[in-house]
C-alpha cells in the first residue's frame, strides 16, 4: 500500500467553505422549500462584462480557423496580458514592475498555495488571524507546520493578532520570521492598510530577510483615495514581497478563472548552503514544469477589462458590490451589532448579538432566516464571536436578506 502525505492528518477540519456547503445540504434536505440567500463564500453573482464577453467570443473563433489556431501558449501568460497589466496596475502608480515578472495563473487561491513549493519547509511563518484559510491549511499540507491545538492552531505558525482594538492591521511579530501573509483589503475583516503601516512590514522585512506574500485580490475595491493598492507602492518593497491579484471578484471571474502573482527579479532567497538564488527563476521553473498557462481566450477576457469599455464595466460591478456592503454594513449597524469593514472592500464583518458562539449564530441565521454567512471563528481563533457576510450578491437578495435579520435579531 501507498504511503500519504501525514501532514494532511493534521487538518483539524475541513476547508472551510466546503463545511458550511454541507451543512447548508443537510438543512435544504429537511426544508425543501425554504428560499436560501447564500452570503458565506464570496462568489460573484453578476454576469461578466459584455467587453470580456466578446473578447473571449473572438478568441474562440480564433481558434476555429487553421490560420489563427493556438496550441500551448507560454506557461507564464501571453504577453499582450503580461503587458496589459503592469500598463494599467502598476505604472499608473509608480509602481516598478516588469511584463516578464508578473505570471497569469488560474487563481489566486492556487498561486497562494503552489508557491510553497520554492520555499524551504523550516522557515518560520507567520498569519494574520483571522486568516484566509488556504494560507494556513497549505502550510499544514506542505509540512510546514506542527500539531493542531486545543483551540486548532498549528505549532510552529507564528499568528499575528487583528481585533477590532488595533483596528485588524496586526503588531510586527516579537520576533524573526522567514514568511509573511499579508491580505489588504483583508478577507475576512474588510480592514486595509495605510501607507505607513505597509511600510512598517517591508522595513520590517528588510531587515529580518523576510519576504511578505502579499494578497491584494481586493485591492479594487479601495475607495479610499490614500491607501495603497499594492504592495509596489512602498519604496523597497520588490526586494521582498511577492503579489497576488486576481480578476474573480474584478471582473467576475470566479468560474472563468484568471489571476496573476508578480514575482520580482530582485527577489532573493536563499539555499542550504547560504547562496542567494532568485525567486522568480524558481517560480518560472516551477511554472514551466508544473502548468501550461490559462486558456487563450480567457486570457483574452482579461486583456479586455483594460480596454476603455472594459475599466467602465468592471467599475461598474465593483460599485455595485460595494452598494451592497454599503447596505449591508448600515442595515447591520442599525440593528445595534457591531460591524466593520464593508468600505474599502466586498466584506462585512459583524460581531455576533449576545457573545454567541461564531458557528451557534451561523445554525441560528440559517435556521432562522434562511440566510448563509460564514462563521467567523472558520477563519482562526480571533474570528470567533464574529461572522461575515459577502456583499456578493443581486440587489435584490441583498434587500431581503438584511429584511430577514431584522426580524430575527
Ligand atoms: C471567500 O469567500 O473568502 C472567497 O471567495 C474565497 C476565495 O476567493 O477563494
Amino acid at each position: 500500500m501507498a504511503y500519504i502525505n501525514d501532514n494532511f492528518l493534521k487538518l483539524k477540519a475541513g476547508y472551510l467553505f466546503p463545511e458550511i456547503a454541507r451543512r447548508v445540504k443537510v438543512f435544504q434536505q429537511s426544508h425543501a422549500d425554504a428560499k436560501i440567500i447564500r452570503m458565506g463564500i464570496g462568489d460573484v453573482t453578476e454576469p461578466l462584462p459584455p467587453a470580456c464577453v466578446t473578447a473571449m467570443h473572438n478568441a474562440v473563433d480564433e481558434l476555429a480557423r487553421r490560420e489563427t489556431f493556438r496550441g500551448y501558449g507560454p506557461e507564464q501568460g501571453y504577453d499582450f496580458l503580461r503587458e496589459a497589466i503592469v500598463k494599467n496596475d502598476y505604472l499608473p502608480r509608480s509602481c516598478e514592475v516588469a511584463a516578464d515578472e508578473v505570471f497569469i495563473s488560474d487563481g489566486s487561491k492556487c498561486d497562494g498555495g503552489n508557491i510553497l513549493d520554492i520555499f524551504a519547509k523550516d522557515n518560520s511563518i507567520a498569519v494574520m488571524d483571522p486568516v484566509y484559510p488556504i494560507y494556513v491549511d497549505t502550510n499544514v499540507m506542505a509540512g510546514h507546520t506542527g500539531d493542531a491545538d486545543a483551540s486548532g492552531e498549528y505549532g510552529g505558525l507564528t499568528y499575528l493578532r487583528c481585533n477590532p482594538e488595533n483596528n485588524f492591521t496586526p503588531d510586527l511579530p516579537g520576533k524573526s520570521v522567514n514568511l509573511i501573509y499579508l491580505c489588504f483589503p483583508n478577507n475576512p475583516t474588510g480592514a486595509v492598510a495605510s501607507k505607513q503601516t505597509l511600510a512598517k512590514w517591508v522595513d520590517y522585512a528588510r531587515s529580518n530577510d523576510a519576504i511578505i506574500l502579499y494578497d491584494a485580490a481586493y485591492e479594487a475595491y479601495i475607495t479610499d483615495p490614500a491607501i495603497p493598492h499594492s504592495i509596489y507602492e512602498i519604496p523597497g518593497a520588490r526586494d521582498v514581497a511577492i503579489e497576488f491579484r486576481s480578476f474573480s471578484k474584478t471582473a467576475g471571474f470566479t468560474g472563468v478563472r484568471c489571476a496573476y502573482t508578480v514575482v520580482p527579479h530582485t527577489l532573493m532567497g536563499k539555499s542550504k548552503d547560504g547562496q542567494q538564488v532568485s525567486l522568480h527563476k524558481l517560480w518560472n521553473r516551477r511554472h514551466n514544469t508544473k502548468f501550461n498557462g490559462v486558456f487563450y481566450a480567457v486570457q483574452r477576457g482579461a486583456e479586455a477589462t483594460y480596454s476603455p469599455e472594459g475599466k467602465q464595466q468592471v467599475r461598474a460591478l465593483v460599485d455595485f458590490y460595494l452598494a451592497n456592503a454599503k447596505i449591508i454594513r448600515e442595515s447591520l449597524t442599525q440593528l445595534g451589532l457591531k460591524s466593520y469593514g464593508g468600505v474599502n472592500a466586498p466584506y462585512v464583518w459583524v460581531q455576533t448579538p449576545g457573545k454567541a458562539s461564531s458557528w451557534d449564530f451561523f445554525d441560528r441565521l440559517l435556521n432562522e432566516t434562511h440566510v448563509v454567512t460564514t462563521p467567523g471563528s472558520g477563519f482562526g481563533k480571533s474570528g470567533e464571536g464574529f461572522f461575515r457576510v459577502s456583499a456578493f450578491n443581486s440587489r435584490e437578495n441583498v434587500l431581503e436578506a438584511m429584511q430577514r435579520l431584522k426580524r430575527c435579531i
